[in-house]
C-alpha cells in the first residue's frame, strides 16, 4: 500500500531542545518513520519572527538538524531538511496570504498572545502570517497526516480551511486536506518547578526544563530539585489531577527507559520520593549521553551535516516542485 504522508518540524529557536520537544514531538516522529512517508523540517523560516541574529540562527539550524539525527531520525527513511532550503515554502505562502482573510488571521489565539506582549510596532506582519506559512509547509507536499500538539490545533484548522478553500476557489484537487495525527495520550512533559505548566522554553527562570544538549549534572540538579507533593505516604502512582508533580516524574522515566509507567511506579510506590528522584536522574543521564554523543559527532563534522541536509532538499524539492506547479497553474500564474 501507498504510505501516507507526513510532515512536521520545529523551529531552531534555542541552542537546544528540551525533554518536552523529545517526548513530545521527537521520540513520536521517530516513531512514525517506517509507517510513514515522513517529512522532517528545521523550519528556519518560522525562527524569523523573532529576528535572531544570523549566525545564532545558522547555528541553532544545525543544532536542531543535529539532534533531530541524534534522537533517531534516519534520513534514509524519512526527508530530513531545512525550510529556507526549498524556495517553495515562501512563495506558497504568499500565494495563500492572498486567500486568507485578514480577520480570519487575527482570530488566531496564539498571535492574539503573543502580539498582545509585545505591542503594535514590536509585532511583525511576519508573525501575524506565521501559521499561513505553516500552511503552505504543509500542502506543498499534500501532506495528508500532520503530527500536532494542541497548542497548533487551531493552525492546522486554518490550513484544512485554505486548502478546502483552494478546492472550491480553483478546483477539485488543488490542494490535500490534512488531517491531524493525535497520537492518543502523546506524552506531554511539565515543568519540573510548576508542574501545572508545560515545560516550554518560554517559563520563566528554565530551572524546571531539562535541556538535551546541556550538561547532564544540570539535568540531574534539576531532576532532585522537582517539585513533587506533600503526600505523608509517599504514593507514587500516575494521577495528573491530584499528583501532577509524581506523574510527570513517571512519564519522564517511562519516556527514557521505554518501562511501562504502572511498573515504574509500583518500584517505587511509598518508599519516598527521593528513591524515584535519584534513579530518575541516573534514567536522564543515561540518556543524555549518547544523545549528546551522537549530536556532537554531527555537530563536529558540519560539511558532512550539510551534505545530509541538502540531500533532504533535493528530495524535498522533487515533491514540492510539482505541487507547486500545480497551485501556480490554477492560481492563473
Ligand atoms: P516550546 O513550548 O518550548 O516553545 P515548541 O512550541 O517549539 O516548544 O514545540 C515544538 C514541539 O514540541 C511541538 O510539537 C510541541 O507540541 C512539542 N512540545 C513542546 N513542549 C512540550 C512539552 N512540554 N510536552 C510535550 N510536547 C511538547
Ligand atoms: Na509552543
Amino acid at each position: 500500500a501507498v504510505k501516507q504522508r507526513i510532515f512536521s518540524g520545529m523551529q531552531p529557536t534555542d541552542g537546544s531542545l528540551h525533554l518536552g520537544n523529545y517526548i513530545g514531538a521527537l521520540s513520536q516522529w521517530v516513531a512514525l518513520q517506517d509507517s510513514y512517508d515522513a517529512l522532517y523540517c528545521v523550519v528556519d523560516l518560522h525562527a524569523l519572527t523573532v529576528q535572531p541574529d544570523p549566525a545564532l540562527l545558522r547555528e541553532r539550524t544545525r543544532r536542531t538538524a543535529a539532534q533531530y539525527l541524534a534522537g533517531g531520525i534516519d534520513p534514509e527513511r524519512s526527508i530530513l531538511f531545512v525550510q529556507s532550503h526549498v524556495a517553495e515554502h515562501a512563495e506558497l505562502a504568499w500565494l495563500l496570504a492572498c486567500q486568507t482573510g485578514f480577520g480570519e488571521a487575527g482570530r488566531m489565539t496564539q498571535f492574539k498572545d503573543k502580539s498582545a506582549k509585545q505591542g503594535a510596532d514590536g509585532t511583525t506582519v511576519g508573525l501575524f502570517t506565521y501559521p499561513v506559512l505553516m500552511a503552505a509547509d504543509i500542502l506543498l507536499y499534500d501532506a495528508a497526516l500532520v503530527p500536532v500538539g494542541e497548542d497548533q490545533r487551531q493552525h492546522l484548522e486554518l490550513t484544512r480551511n485554505l486548502a478546502e478553500r483552494l478546492n472550491t476557489r480553483f478546483g477539485e484537487g488543488t490542494a490535500v486536506v490534512p488531517e491531524p495525527h493525535i497520537v492518543k495520550a502523546v506524552a506531554k512533559v511539565y515543568d519540573l518547578q510548576d508542574p501545572t505548566a508545560k515545560m516550554s522554553k518560554s517559563n520563566a527562570g528554565g530551572k524546571g526544563v531539562v535541556w538535551l544538549l546541556e550538561d547532564p549534572k544540570k539535568a540531574v540538579k534539576a531532576i532532585k530539585a522537582a517539585v513533587t507533593d506533600a503526600d505523608e505516604t509517599y504514593a507514587v502512582r500516575y494521577d495528573p489531577e491530584t499528583k501532577p508533580g509524581i506523574s510527570n516524574l513517571l512519564t519522564i522515566f517511562s519516556a527514557v527507559t521505554g518501562r511501562d509507567v504502572g511498573a515504574i511506579a509500583a518500584d517505587y510506590d511509598g518508599r519516598g520520593y527521593g528513591y524515584l528522584k535519584v534513579d530518575l536522574a541516573d534514567a536522564v543521564v543515561a540518556f543524555l549521553e549518547p544523545f549528546q554523543e551522537r549530536a556532537n559527532t554531527y555537530l563536529s563534522d558540519p560539511a558532512q551535516l550539510d551534505a545530509v541536509l541538502a540531500d533532504g532538499a533535493d528530495r524535498a524539492r522533487e515533491i514540492a516542485r510539482p505541487v507547486s506547479d500545480r497551485i501556480y497553474e490554477r492560481f492563473g500564474l
